[in-house]
């Protein structure tokens, strides 16, 4: 019984966000002052259609006067942010004046609205609180529009608000959607998470924007998202975008990202001089963060040059990696941390490799003694697991004269971006600084264990010394392409 009760009192909220939703876009048609409103602002009639935009007439009882005759209960209507009053004082509507923004969850029901002011003033918005039907943390605006695009590319265009929604919908970036509002909540990442693999925040040009991308950035990381920051133009949003510089615009704007970490260095860097010792020591801890070796090593090349006090810059480089390895916190307690930065990222999870591959690769790629290490690099029977051979291999064969000068960010492109993608993705934690003894080490490891499996196969019987290499080659081809540990 209680069931058909909780049935029906759901029926009764869903026909009162239905019909209020009717009478919204009942009145838009009616009103020249909200549809002069829209075209001023670009909003054609079909986008009007689209996104089911409505209008709250500017007299304060219009939808409790439609809901009454339509013999829906104004006490539960106030429940659910449409009106406000009771039966003493009589019942008086939420939105008054306002363009209407249905809501509609991840289920198409439309559970709340948002209501801008049709000129200047405040509030610009108001929108729905938390009701029955509704918690603010738990949808997001526009993702029932984006979910067929969502289901394919598993990529969300994260926005501010409704209009920036709708202006990237029309400019065919159809995978937009919105937290409403600047601050991200938690939930409506981990619902993220469900839809797509990766977003890329859209948010607008301006500092409340730079701020809350930069917070964004982490809690989406925190559930394993992907993160990319697509930095807008000061006082931009996609929708003066969209006005100004037509569809291209919020595309090239779209498919204009940076890492979280590319964007933060880029913001530090027009916050402070380089010349400023309060750079340096606010960049030691961006980088400290860096999700990636590769992306740490781009920074680190590309400022390296603009080291105070030094002026060479092999030294530069040196010191800056320094004082960014001390800053390390240790691989566990970011584990244990279990959010933000590092640890979160999905592409923290490492390939399978063991730990003196690793120390081999990131010397080559990394350190200053490159061509002492070539040879080895060329030696595919030194390697282990699959990941590290094929790296190891794929480095081999782009360079066959010998070692690329240089840093990696400079001859990385001539490998295959899959190989790049994998180098991208070695974690260098356990390394800390490379230090020549332990490459050292970890080489003669190597070496052990290649001597060791060498010595077993013949021991098996392998009295044909043409096809010991032939046997190793076919050991790494059967390895699968695809042994990630996590
Ligand atoms: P903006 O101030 O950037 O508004 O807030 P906007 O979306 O660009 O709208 P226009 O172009 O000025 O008309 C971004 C979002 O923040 C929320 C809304 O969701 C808005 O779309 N917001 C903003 C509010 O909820 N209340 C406000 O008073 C302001
Ligand atoms: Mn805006």
């Amino acid at each position: 019984e209680t069931s058909a009760a909780a049935r029906s009192e759901r029926q009764v909220r869903k026909a009162l966000m239905d019909a209020a939703l009717a009478f919204f876009r009942g009145e838009v048609e009616k009103s020249s002052t909200a549809k002069a409103y829209c075209a001023g602002r670009g909003i054609d009639a079909a986008t009007i259609g689209t996104w089911e935009l409505g209008y709250a007439p500017d007299v304060g009882e219009a939808l409790v006067a439609y809901l009454k005759r339509e013999g829906h209960p104004l006490s539960e209507a106030k429940t659910l942010f449409l009106v406000d009053g009771d039966t003493d004082r009589g019942y008086s509507d939420k939105f008054v004046g306002r363009l209407i923004f249905p809501i509609r969850n991840e289920r198409g029901d439309v559970v709340a609205f948002g209501g801008r002011l049709l000129g200047d003033g405040v509030p610009k918005y108001i929108n729905s609180s938390d009701t029955p039907l509704y918690r603010k943390s738990h949808v997001l605006y526009g993702l029932w529009q984006a979910r067929e695009t969502l289901r394919k590319s598993r990529r969300a265009i994260l926005a501010e608000g409704y209009l920036d929604v709708i202006a990237c919908h029309r400019a065919g970036v159809t995978g937009a959607l919105a937290s409403l509002g600047t601050s991200l909540a938690e939930d409506q990442a981990k619902l993220l998470k469900h839809w797509c693999d990766a977003v890329t925040i859209l948010y607008d040009g301006d500092a409340a924007g730079l701020k809350a991308a930069d917070r964004a950035a982490d809690i989406l990381a925190a559930e394993g998202l992907i993160v990319d920051v697509a930095t807008l133009p000061a006082g931009d949003d996609p929708d003066t975008l969209l006005q100004r510089d037509g569809p291209a615009g919020v595309e090239r704007a779209a498919a204009a990202t940076q890492s979280p970490l590319d964007f933060r260095v880029a913001q530090l860097e027009r916050r402070l001089e380089t010349t400023d010792p309060a750079f340096w020591v606010e960049l030691y801890d961006l980088l400290a963060n860096a999700p990636t070796e590769l992306e740490l090593m781009r920074q680190v090349e590309r400022l390296a040059p603009l080291y105070p006090e030094l002026r060479d810059v092999v030294a530069a480089r040196k010191a800056l990696r320094t004082e960014v390895m001390r800053r390390r916190r240790p691989a566990k307690a970011q584990a244990a941390k279990g959010q933000a930065g590092v640890a979160g990222s999905p592409r923290r999870a490492g390939l399978a490799i063991d730990s003196a591959e690793l120390a081999l690769l990131c010397a080559y790629l990394f350190g200053e003694r490159r061509a002492e290490y070539h040879a080895l690099i060329g030696d595919a029977q030194l390697f282990v697991t699959g990941a590290a051979a094929r790296i190891a291999a794929a480095i081999s064969d782009a360079f066959p004269e010998g070692p690329p000068d240089g840093p990696p960010a400079h001859w990385l492109d001539r490998l295959d971006p899959e190989i790049v993608s994998q180098i991208s993705e070695l974690d260098s934690d356990r390394l800390g600084a490379l230090n020549e003894k332990f490459v050292g080490d970890a080489v003669a490891r190597l070496q052990r264990q290649k001597a060791d499996r060498l010595s077993r196969a013949e021991a098996v019987g392998d009295d044909d010394p043409l096809s010991k290499s032939e046997k190793a080659k076919e050991r790494l081809e059967r390895l699968k392409p695809d042994e990630r540990n996590s």
